[in-house]
This record gives structure tokens, sequence and C-alpha cells, in this order.
């Protein structure tokens, strides 16, 4: 699907601009740390090929001013670490520091820049920062799926000048996304948690008819549990169209039509303070107190969603079902990260918390696909216009989403 492969690409000698994504994408630097371990079989086989290879990424939002907390230093410790060799730095993304940096480099050499959101030229996908950019190399490779929604001067602009290729780690996140949008095996389910709710109503409105089961947790389940008891305020005006109200009646929809099931919380974990850490306890959600925080679900829910889950043969799993910044909220994922990983089915893993939660409970490598990609996987999922993948020459109307619909 792309115009030019990796496999088909001569890197020897050549100077490669790797494009990657080591930003901690909500997860925190565990999920930083899944990113450079993703990367590592495209490091590897750039070094083996003879490359010199320069890293750019970004980090954080430092909105194009020079943040030295949003350094990529410390990134470039914990990549030698990993490839056991040393990994060269560069007080910049551009000019006479990174190409005094590249020009001290041997073949199979590693160099980290300094991060690309230091200069507005990034976000604004300026012309001028990307002839910079591409300035610096002979070949360009994007190994940066989780920024791949973002119209930025490494992801699309420097296309425009060097010979451009997908990296090993993007090759493969497509290639199983493609096989949920594409060639889902079914029943299917989705288990949706988290906090961005709104994030979220793409990619679900797009699933939604693939799917059997949905089963709901975090910020997501007080809004549909609202809607369904005929709240009206979801932060929307009565009789107001707006995402997430279109969500809840597309949900409803498919479910008196019973194409699918839909999942709530029947008992979760609340706790006094926020935090969870005064008076925690489990009770069926219309017994909770009022002014009570509520932080997880409970066990009897985890159960239900098991149960519900069991026979799927592929599940998409995007956000955590209860607050994991606290661990007394966290055994609702935990748990059902368990559960997950002794099912006979595919499950796809998105979003930088969950992707942490996974890793934490151990079970990450007994899933199907853990995604480095979180709003990346989102807009994926939801069929949105991605422009690193259209840079790379990379067309969707050649490959049409939920072809296993039509
Ligand atoms: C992510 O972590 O989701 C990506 O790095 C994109 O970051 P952004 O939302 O700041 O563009």
């Amino acid at each position: 699907m792309f115009r030019q492969t990796f496999s088909r690409t001569r890197f020897t000698n050549r100077t490669v601009l790797l494009r990657t994504d080591f930003n901690t994408g909500g997860g925190g630097v565990e999920a930083t740390l899944h990113r450079l371990r993703e990367t590592l079989p495209t490091i590897h086989a750039l070094r083996r090929a003879g490359a010199r290879v320069v890293i750019a990424t970004h980090v954080g939002r430092p909105g194009g001013v020079r943040d030295d907390r949003l350094s990529t230093r410390p990134l470039a410790a914990h990549l030698e670490a990993f490839l056991g060799c040393p990994v060269a730095t560069a007080d910049d993304c551009v000019g006479p520091s990174a190409l005094q940096a590249i020009a001290a480099m041997v073949p199979g050499d590693v160099l980290m820049l300094e991060n690309l959101r230091f200069h507005p030229g990034e976000e604004s996908n300026s012309p001028e920062f990307a002839r910079q950019l591409a300035c610096l190399a002979d070949v360009y490779v994007n190994d940066a799926f989780a920024t791949i929604h973002r119209n930025h001067a490494s992801i699309v602009g420097v296309t425009a000048h060097l010979r451009s290729v997908p990296g090993l780690l993007l090759e493969r996140e497509m290639s199983h996304l493609l096989e949920v949008t594409e060639a889902p095996e079914r029943p299917l389910g989705l288990l949706l948690g988290g906090s961005k709710v709104h994030d979220k109503v793409g990619m679900i409105e797009r699933m939604l008819p693939l799917a059997s089961v949905v089963c709901i947790g975090g910020a997501l389940a007080p809004v549909v549990m609202q809607q369904r008891a005929g709240v009206t305020s979801l932060a929307t005006p009565p009789g107001t169209d707006s995402p997430l109200r279109r969500l809840c009646d597309a949900l409803a929809a498919a479910e008196r039509s019973g194409q699918v099931k839909v999942l709530l919380p029947i008992d979760v974990v609340a706790s006094r303070d926020i935090g969870g850490h005064q008076a925690v306890t489990t009770a069926a959600l219309h017994r909770v107190q009022p002014g009570w925080h509520v932080g997880d679900i409970g066990y009897r829910t985890v159960d239900r969603f098991s149960e519900a889950l069991a026979p799927m043969k592929m599940i998409v799993w995007n956000g955590p079902l209860g607050r994991l910044e606290d661990p007394q909220f966290a055994d609702g994922t935990t748990a059902l990260a368990h559960v997950l990983a002794n099912l006979d089915a595919r499950v796809l893993v998105g979003g930088g918390d969950t992707a942490a939660a996974v890793r934490r409970a151990g079970v990450d490598e007994r899933l199907w696909h853990v995604s480095t990609g979180g709003g990346a996987t989102l807009a994926m999922l939801g069929n949105e216009e991605l422009p690193g993948l259209a840079a790379l020459g990379w067309h969707f109307s050649t490959t049409p989403l939920f072809r296993s619909l039509r």
C-alpha cells in the first residue's frame, strides 16, 4: 500500500532521518519505553545496513519554544541502554549543531536530535523548517505511528524533499489496524474506558456496526447512563446536537435493533475523597453516597464484562476502566487485562494509559497487538484523515475501510 517500502530501500552509507515518536503519550515513562522498544527493529535494521541513524522526535507540547524539561537527552540515555552502543546528542534538531553532529558520524552510528517542537515550524508544517530537516539526510524513514495523524513538518513537509519510506513499526501497526478495520473477526467486542470521551466518538461510531458487544467503563459510562436515564446535562444543552449525544443515540439504536449488547457498570468503587485515600467502598451505582467520587468499576462489573467478552474472536480495547493514577482504582483494569489475556481472541489495545496498564499487569506479550498510538489509533479506527500516511503515498481510496461490510 505504501509507495516505497523499507525492505526495498538502500540504506548503506546513507544518512537516514528517522522520525520516531518517543513522546510519553499519556502513559508516563512506561509508554515512552514501550515506544522506544517497539522502534528497535527499525534502528537495528538501519545500523546493520550501514546507515547513519539520525533520530528526530517530539516530546510534549512546548509550543515552539525551548523548554529544557522536555529535552530528548534522557531518551538518548534510555536508547543507549537498549541498543548497547553510544547514542550521541545534538543541541538542536536543525542548523549548525545538528549538521556538525552528523558530520562526525560513521556508518552504524546513532544520533538523537533535540526536541522538534522547540521550533514553531514543526507544528505549523513550515516549508522552510521542513527543508532544514531534509537537508540533514539522504533518506527519510517515518516510524512515528503515534504522530501519523498530525500535519507537521517532520511528518508531512519533509517528504517533499527526500525519498520517504515507512519504518518497520509503522508497517506493523498499519497491518494490525487494517486487519481490524478491513477483515475483522466476528464476533467483535469493544471495551471502552478512559477520560477523554470526545476523542473516542468517531472511533466508536465507526466500529459500532461491526460490534456484537460494547462494554463501557471510565468517564464514558456516566455519560451513557445519564442519557439513558433521560438526564440531558452531559455538557450538552437539551435539544442540541453534539458528538456525545449522537454517540448515545447510535448506541441506543444499535441496541434496540438487537445488533449489539451494551453493558454498563453495575457496581463501582467509590471514595469519600477524589484521591481514593478515605473510605473506599464498592457499591451498586445508585447506592453511592452523594459527594463521593467514583474511581473504578466493581468486581461484579468485571465478571459481567468478562462473561460478555468471552465468546468474542476480536476485541478492541481503548481506555482504562478506572482512574489509574490512584492505585485503589486500578483493580478493574488489571483484572480485565488478565481476563483478556486468557481469551482465545485477538485483542488490540490502544491508548498510552491502557498500554501501560497491560504492561504493568504483565500480560502485554499475550495480547495480539499493543499499539504505540493513542490519538493515532483512534484516528485510524475512526477513519479520519492521516496526513502522515498520505505523505508516504498511502491512499485510502484504494483500500476502503470496512470492505467486509459492503
Ligand atoms: C501522542 O503521544 O499521542 C503523540 O505523540 C501525539 O502527541 P500530540 O497529541 O501532542 O500531538
